[in-house]
């Protein structure tokens, strides 16, 4: 036997700990699911589980992308370029009402998607120990699965806090203990939440901003499907910073004070495989994240920040978007209005419905008609009781054009 294999052989086990604490993530969990069973049926068999808007990539990306394509030999910028700063800037400033100015470069960070910085948030914001306790990371449940990843990067635990009537189905952060609180160090918050689709309203997101001061953590709001919405859109976490530090409530030398917002191209602009998307807020943050991704980050290439720059200071194809999104929802609600508790929702493109049991209703529906959708306890865990608020639910996702998703919801509201 070669020296070095059995050198290897003898050589303690590997134990790696770190992410050992994550269950596999909810699409192989779907696939191992459904291992073994071959669909009666695939008259309508449509993949509604992952949440990849299939609208065209706009024209002018694509443009932009080749126009820019020689820039492919220089290493980018990890904060960004000027044009790109100057988009997203005015981008927030407007989206969020803000005062000109309030948005700059200090405030922003580029990301390769917004999932990338959702889950390294983490080791930034995270210290070793918050109060001399192993922090917390607070964590909607359901929720985006990134969160947990965060967490358990930084060595934190993570408590899911299902959402509440009282909160409009956002997570009560604020009926937590207060030792609870005071461990606390990151607090996610999703708006429109994925997958239920609620929106937080102004006064929520002023009382977890005001809570996040006074028990110093970080909070996060996720905005990805911001643009994503039916009628009202969705109220910014900047918006409510700004509003504060106008009123006095805030604090106006530092308006984001303990707040950040990803936002991503990803659904507002149908460029998911971009991978284009931003941190802003707080600008301790930013410093810190810009200085972690100096040493390990990916910046944006050059012409996917000059694209993604057209694409946060064009709205007609977001407009256009939405408007798409909003005749899906009406087919949705023709099939499934009556069933299963259906419920429109506020934002984003996912159907949430309860059909008692969310893992038999996928494999009847992957076995009878070749339809995938996302079992709902995979998108959520178990409380401390042992209860997955996530088990009756399916999520299905309506980013397919029209004549193809009507066949397969007309079979989903018959097969189940
Ligand atoms: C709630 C939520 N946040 C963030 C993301 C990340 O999107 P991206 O990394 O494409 O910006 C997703 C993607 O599905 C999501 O559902």
């Amino acid at each position: 036997m070669p020296r070095l294999f059995s050198r290897l052989l003898r050589s303690p086990a590997v134990n790696f700990t770190r992410f050992q604490s994550l269950p596999p993530y909810p699409f192989p969990r779907m696939r191992a699911l459904l291992e073994g069973l071959t669909p009666d049926d695939t008259s309508a068999a449509l993949n509604l589980s992952v949440g990849e808007p299939q609208h065209a990539v706009p024209d002018f990306v694509t443009e932009i992308l080749t126009r820019e394509q020689a820039s492919y030999n220089k290493y980018p910028p990890v904060q960004g370029t000027d044009a790109w700063q100057t988009a997203v800037a005015a981008w927030l400033t407007r989206r969020n009402n803000l005062a000109p100015g309030q948005v700059t470069a200090a405030h922003l960070v580029p990301l390769a998607g917004s999932r990338e910085g959702l889950f390294s948030i983490g080791l930034v914001a995270i210290n070793r120990q918050k109060q001399g306790q192993v922090p917390l990371v607070l964590s909607p449940n359901p929720f985006y699965q990134p969160y947990a990843g965060a967490a358990a990067a930084a060595g934190a635990e993570t408590l899911y806090v299902a959402g509440s009537d009282a909160t409009g189905g956002m997570p009560d952060y604020a009926a937590l203990p207060k030792e609870t609180l005071q461990r606390t160090a990151l607090a996610f918050i999703c708006n429109p939440s994925n997958p239920e689709g609620a929106l937080a309203s102004r006064a929520y997101l002023k009382q977890m901003l005001t809570l996040a001061r006074e028990y110093d953590f970080i909070l996060v709001g996720d905005e990805c499907y911001s643009e994503i919405y039916h009628d009202q859109p969705p109220v910014g976490l900047m918006d409510v910073c700004g509003e504060m530090a106008a009123d006095g409530s805030g604090t106006p030398a530092n308006p984001f004070d303990h707040a950040v917002v990803f936002n991503s191209l990803s659904k507002r602009s149908n460029l998911a495989g971009l991978r284009s998307g931003f941190m802003a807020g707080d600008p301790r943050v930013v410093a810190e994240t810009i200085r972690m991704r100096s040493y390990g980050g990916a910046p944006l290439p050059l012409p996917i920040q000059a694209a993604s720059a057209a694409a946060w200071e064009e709205e007609e194809h977001v407009i256009h978007n939405r408007a798409l999104y909003r005749r899906k929802f009406d087919l949705a609600e023709q099939y499934l209005g009556d069933k299963f508790n259906f419920q429109r929702p506020g934002g984003g493109f996912c159907v949430w419905l309860n059909v008692g049991d969310g893992e038999a209703a996928c494999r009847t529906l992957w076995r009878k008609a070749g339809i995938k959708v996302l079992p709902g306890a995979y998108l959520a865990r178990p409380d401390a009781a042992g209860h997955n608020p996530g088990t009756p639910y399916i999520r299905l996702v309506l980013v397919h054009d029209d004549a193809l998703l009507e066949a397969t919801l007309e079979k989903i509201a018959n097969t189940l």
